[in-house]
């Protein structure tokens, strides 16, 4: 085993983005001039402590071959990914096996998250390497959070203790690759990564972001990405 555990990324790109509304999967439109993927892989590719970045990519993916940002480093791998998030993240974490220790870190980060900064990710790096097995980018909530049911609410939640969970999401490889296979085996519903390792038993790290660190989920997110990069 490795005495100083060695960071890599995995990228879900494989979703078609449908509640955009365009033709083309959301990571694939540009936003100042480079598309949503390229922004969210950046940073990966920046940080010396990431050795190296799969994209996990949609069988019918004929955009990312295209994208000028593929052979500018050496970084970057593909694979095909699956039909759920989580499928897309194992097969690029099961493409790691014969190359990573148990105790090396995996950072999942979403490919429609174009602003995440390089201090954030350099601090989750920071506190995810000296905890027992990882963490997770996120912010706090500054709604008012209600618990609706049929259209009317039931209940007001103490936001206190109420997170946002973004990504990166950064977990030993061997810890994390468990948990996704046994969500899956058991039929769990995951959005994320931390909440394959919760079901293991575990209690992940929320690390504190910029809470401008979205995902392009519907139209609207795209003016405000524009908005967001214009301002850097
Ligand atoms: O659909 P959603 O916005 O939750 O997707 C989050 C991330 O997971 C996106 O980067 C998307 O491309 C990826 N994904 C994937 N494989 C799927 C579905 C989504 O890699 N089958």
């Amino acid at each position: 085993m490795n005495t100083v555990p060695k960071c890599w990324a995995v990228i879900p790109a494989a979703g078609v983005g449908e509640r955009v509304g365009s033709s083309i999967p959301k990571q694939y439109l540009q936003i100042e001039g480079k598309t949503i993927l390229e922004h969210a892989i950046n940073p990966f590719i920046r940080n010396s402590r990431i050795e190296g970045i799969t994209v996990a990519l949609n069988p019918q993916d004929s955009h990312f071959s295209t994208l000028g940002i593929k052979s500018s480093s050496r970084k970057i791998h593909s694979v095909t990914g699956g039909v759920t998030r989580a499928h897309s993240v194992l097969s690029a974490l099961d493409s790691f096996e014969a190359q990573l220790d148990k105790g090396d870190f995996v950072l999942v980060h979403d490919a429609a998250r174009p602003f995440l900064t390089m201090n954030d990710l350099d601090r989750l790096i920071d506190v995810c390497l000296r905890h027992e097995v990882g963490g997770v980018i996120g912010a706090r909530v500054t709604d008012t959070i209600k618990q609706v049911d049929n259209n009317h609410i039931v209940n007001t939640l103490d936001r206190e203790n109420i997170w946002r969970a973004f990504t990166p999401q950064m977990f030993k490889f061997g810890a994390l690759q468990f948990a996704v296979q046994k969500a899956l085996k058991e039929n769990i519903a995951i959005t994320d990564e931390a909440s394959a390792l919760e079901y293991s038993g575990y209690k992940p790290r929320m690390v504190e972001g910029d809470s401008r660190n979205i995902k392009v989920t519907i139209a609207e997110d795209l003016s405000l990405a524009e908005i967001f990069l214009q301002k850097e």
